[in-house]
């Protein structure tokens, strides 16, 4: 792998990222990884990553200099850059010329690899109060920027080169080309991290795990659950069952989906738990949200765990798969653990004396990577592109108590809604689109010639990159009162339809 070594910024993710764009495989690891534990995981390159602003700051973390005594290739990227100028015997000075945000770059006469025959001025992002002023000897200054005399450098016989600025940034007009010149031309990395690879790998490495034995999963309707059941029984064909728990919560089509769209695009053996009564009963007149979470975690685990022991008892399962993402594994701590099999159990909630041992094949993977593998074993588009839809289904976006007439009105409103997001292109461009029933509220409205007395829906399209943060979607008005229209002249007890213009923070995405 690329090892990307984390100095305490928010870019490492980012890098690695784009490290795996140019299909090379990339890790993350702490700077406080001693070198021989990198080395054991035989790196093809290291990039030490942005971090604090200044070298010299007290605790700022240090790059072990361990690291460019080896003849392992490496990029510097800001902090990376300043620290591998420091220890390989270039200076690092307060030279009083901060520079935050866009700057632009002046390649240098000779440009060498990493900046050959890119445009002048090129607009670069940068976030440094210190600058290197001299490079350490062997390497060649290739550019500069108003604020570092030194914004970029190489030394090719070395194969090591660094930039001050972050090429891993979209502001970085032609970051990603440096990055992957650092790779191909100085590192001499082949481009061999593909969606076909990374299927070849995890087949062996599954099958070589499970052997003959048994495993199950829980599909939960989204993506990641579906891709890692596909792949697993790419591996192991029918040895593998999965449980899909209808709660009752889900929006028009989705259990269908499941059930036809997946088994027929996958062939896997699924067992389907219809426990919407069970629910809904739980459920009956709770309006306050975190009970409704709740109620509808509790009995989520007593129905899979009753389902998970059925199939045991009939097929004595030994492994659970579970859809965990690298960078849920990177923030859990555990950013070193890249193994793709892990020997206990206790996830997301389910119980202790759920006695499986796990497998998680996806947990090297970010989400659109996890997307692609997806379109790779076939499934369809609608299900590797779905957009995000949470755990509690329609029970968090009905305001107000739940029942089996609302969820009705809610479902074709939604419906409605996606549809014509559909049809308008622009499922792509809109993160995710929640629909919400303000249940307890009621407006008068007149239709036809008779006064109506109904309920509000409100429409939340939000554009986001992680669901950390979002904001509200510009979506076109004419959608918009498309979408207004049909709603409420389809689904009779709707008489009003509002647009939610709040972003998160400070409202979260969805109500409840
Ligand atoms: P909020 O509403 O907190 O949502 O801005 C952030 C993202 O998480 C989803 N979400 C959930 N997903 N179980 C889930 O699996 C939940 O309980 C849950 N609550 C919110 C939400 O749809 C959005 O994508």
């Amino acid at each position: 792998p690329v090892l990307v070594v984390d100095f305490g910024a928010q870019y490492a993710q980012l890098i690695a990222r784009r490290v795996r764009e140019a299909n090379v495989y990339s890790e993350i690891v702490p700077h406080s990884m001693p070198v021989a534990e990198m080395l054991a995981k035989d790196p093809a390159a290291i990039i030490l990553s942005g971090g604090p602003s200044s070298v010299y700051e007290p605790g700022a973390p240090q790059l072990d200099a361990g690291v460019l005594d080896t003849d392992v290739p490496v990029f510097g990227i800001c902090y990376g850059f300043q620290a591998m100028a420091q220890t390989l015997g270039g200076t690092v000075a307060h030279t009083g010329a901060r520079e935050y945000g866009r700057t632009s770059l002046t390649p240098a006469a000779d440009p060498g690899v990493l900046l050959r025959a890119l445009p002048a001025d090129l607009p670069v992002w940068m976030s440094h109060g210190d600058s290197v002023v001299e490079a350490p000897a062997g390497f060649s200054v290739t550019a500069s920027s108003p604020g570092a005399p030194v914004a970029a450098f190489e030394n090719l016989p070395a194969r090591r080169a660094g930039v001050q600025f972050h090429p891993e940034v979209l502001h970085t007009e032609q970051g990603q080309t440096m990055l992957t010149r650092f790779l191909y031309d100085i590192a001499g990395i082949e481009p061999t991290w593909t969606s076909s690879n990374i299927i070849d790998e995890q087949v062996a490495a599954i099958r070589s795990v499970v052997g003959d034995k048994q495993v199950i999963c829980g599909l939960s309707g989204g993506v990641d659950s579906a891709v890692a059941a596909a792949l697993v029984h790419r591996a192991v064909g029918d040895q593998l069952t999965c449980i899909f728990v209808d709660h009752g919560l889900l929006r028009a089509g989705e259990a269908e989906q499941v059930e036809k769209d997946y088994v027929a695009a996958t062939g896997i053996r699924l067992k389907v738990v219809d426990a919407s009564e069970r629910f809904l009963g739980a459920l009956d007149g709770v309006t306050d949200p975190e009970r409704k979470r709740k109620i509808i975690g509790r009995e989520f685990i007593r129905v899979f765990e009753q389902a998970a022991r059925e199939v045991d008892a009939e097929r004595d399962v030994e492994f659970l798969v579970q859809g965990t993402l690298y960078p849920d594994v990177v923030e859990s701590g555990g950013g070193t653990g890249t193994a793709n099999i892990k020997s206990h159990h206790n996830v997301g909630g389910l119980p202790d004396d759920l006695q499986f041992s796990l497998i998680e094949p996806l947990r090297t993977l970010f989400k659109d990577e996890v997307r692609a593998l997806g379109t790779q074993l076939g499934l369809p588009d609608e299900m590797v592109q779905r957009h995000p839809f949470p755990g509690p289904g329609l029970a968090i976006r009905i305001i107000g108590a739940v029942s089996r007439e609302r969820l009705d009105v809610l479902r074709q409103a939604d419906l409605i809604a996606r549809e014509e997001l559909t049809a308008a292109g622009l499922d792509r461009d809109v993160w995710q689109f929640p629909v919400v029933l303000l249940a307890d509220v009621r407006s008068v409205g007149v239709q036809g010639d008779g006064r109506t007395y109904g309920h509000p829906v409100v429409l939340r399209p939000v554009s986001s990159e992680d669901a950390m943060t979002a904001d509200w979607s510009r979506l076109p008005f004419d959608l918009i009162a498309r979408i207004s229209n049909r709603i409420t002249n389809e689904v009779a007890e709707i008489n009003r339809v509002v647009l939610d213009v709040t972003s998160k923070p400070p409202g979260t995405i969805e109500w409840e």
